[in-house]
């Protein structure tokens, strides 16, 4: 499973996301021989620094973000010998780009070249535009865009416009993250590999299902690039409109990269519209307000940004998918920061059995797809309660875990992206088409939120949510898991 030699160009090197995802996911591909001892990492960004600098803080950020049992000293000297770094501002013409021309050039012409764009998205049709003017970009090139791509239908339009003026669209990689999860992919497993789920999975059995990100943390350091965006733009737009599809495509006829995109786009392209008229009903959205979490006190949003905004830190949706397979079932999407735990799920509620046998005593039944942490599923069922004098049912819980059965840690969804890209294989990336499917949903929510036009609901830090939410699930005969 070792890739061919590839050179990973990663714009943006000093930031965050390269310091706590991009390297580790690159040094535990290493560690597990997917990495060939020819492939190269050059990092780029604006600060000065010298190669020994940037080495320092790939060392340190790989001492921080690698699990114990996946540190070892000397296989972090050799990850960090592939590391090259050169400063450089993509976006500028006159800039250093003899040096990354002399450092790529240390390779065969027909090396593997995987740009990965890890910086504002403003700039990537500038970036790009440099690599194609000092010749970087060969056949064997490839693109990786982070998110957001967009804050709306006409930026990601931009956006996707600017950088197609350089790569075709079979080079360009846009990363979702969520998709990279293993445990994401095991919605497709559960679905269609069990003949017990795919037999069942429609409308004439399923009863709502709900999809949550909930998250402990604030918005630590990031408010200024949080606050442009908020909960619905962060996590519902892409990460959580990807789970929804997985969830509720037809079964593709293969495995194959467009087979599995074209039916998660057709899930995309059927979402009932919310018009603004009805945002007010179909959605809603809270800011956390002071708090306590694990018994501390924390302080609520407009606290830690220090200002006024109408920024969402928590948002929920309800979404119907208009095919005769989903006809009228409530999909609901949510998501939270400062929440009373880290949790993101998948809950398939299935309808009351009909049989007349238990009168109303039989309880649902209901599907948990855990998709991190705890991952695993559970699914609720009835069983007979042995004490009992008469026929009476209890819960019963058939539960599996996700984990390898080696008892070794399950990948992060970055390792497995990245080499997808060196391998040139997009199934696990966003086509352009679902990009701005999903833009052009949550579109006239963001509008509507946006003038104002529906109540900021609150709630404190480390509680589950407002209690708008509550009743708005309510209002279609469900309620949140945790409230069961
Ligand atoms: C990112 C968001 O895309 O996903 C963050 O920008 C969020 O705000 C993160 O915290 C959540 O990812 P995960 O993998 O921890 O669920």
């Amino acid at each position: 499973q070792q890739t061919a030699p590839f050179d990973y160009v990663i714009f943006g090197a000093t930031g965050d996301l390269t310091m706590r995802k991009l390297l580790p996911a690159l040094y535990n591909q290493l560690r597990i021989g997917h990495v060939p001892e020819e492939a190269r990492i050059i990092g780029t960004a604006r600060s000065s620094l010298s190669r020994e600098d940037y080495i320092t803080r790939a060392r340190e950020a790989l001492e921080t973000f690698l699990p114990a049992q996946h540190r070892d000293e000397a296989l972090i000297e050799r990850f960090l010998k592939k590391i090259h770094y050169v400063t450089l501002d993509g976006t500028k013409s006159d800039h250093n780009w003899d040096e990354l021309k002399a450092v790529l050039d240390q390779s065969p012409a027909d090396r593997i070249r995987v740009f990965y764009y890890s910086t504002a998205p403003q700039l990537f049709e500038a970036i790009s535009e440099n690599l194609h003017r000092f010749g970087f970009i060969t056949p064997h090139s490839r693109v990786v865009l982070e998110k957001p791509i967009g804050t709306d239908s006409a930026s990601a339009r931009a956006i996707n416009d600017g950088v197609s003026r350089f790569f075709e669209e079979g080079q360009i990689f846009r990363i979702d993250h969520y998709l990279g999860k293993e445990t994401v992919q095991d919605i497709i497993a559960l679905r269609f590999a069990n003949p017990l789920f795919s037999a069942v999975w429609s409308a004439e059995h399923i009863q709502s299902i709900q999809i949550t990100a909930a998250e402990t943390v604030g918005v630590e350091g990031r408010a200024a690039y949080y606050d442009t965006s908020g909960a619905l733009r962060d996590m519902i737009q892409n990460h959580l409109l990807q789970v929804l599809s997985l969830c509720a495509m037809e079964a593709p006829a293969d495995l194959e990269a467009d087979t599995v995109r074209d039916a998660k786009v057709n899930v995309l392209k059927a979402l009932r519209p919310i018009p603004e008229d009805k945002v007010a009903s179909e959605t809603v959205r809270a800011q956390y307000v002071k708090g306590d979490m694990n018994g501390k006190p924390v302080p609520g949003y407009l606290e830690e940004l220090g200002e006024d905004s109408h920024t969402e830190t928590y948002a929920v949706m309800r979404a119907y998918v208009d095919t005769p397979r989903w006809k009228d079932v409530p999909f609901y999407i949510r998501t939270a920061k400062r929440s009373t735990k880290k949790v993101s799920e998948v809950v398939v509620t299935f309808r009351k059995s009909a049989s007349a046998l238990f009168g109303t005593s039989a309880a649902t039944n209901r599907l948990v797809i855990r998709l991190q942490p705890d991952e695993g599923f559970g699914l609720a069922l009835n069983i007979k309660n042995p004490s009992a004098a008469g026929f009476e049912l209890q819960h019963g819980t058939m539960s599996g875990k996700f984990a390898p059965a080696d008892g070794s840690l399950i990948p992060d969804s970055y390792e497995r992206l990245m080499l997808d890209a060196v391998r040139g294989y997009p199934a696990l990336f966003i086509r352009r088409d679902e990009v701005e499917a999903a833009w052009a949903w949550v579109e006239p929510t963001l509008k509507t939120w946006a003038a104002n036009k529906v109540p900021m609901a609150h709630y404190a830090a480390g509680s589950y949510g407002p209690e708008e939410a509550r009743r708005f699930i309510a209002t279609t005969g469900d309620a949140w898991h945790e409230d069961m």
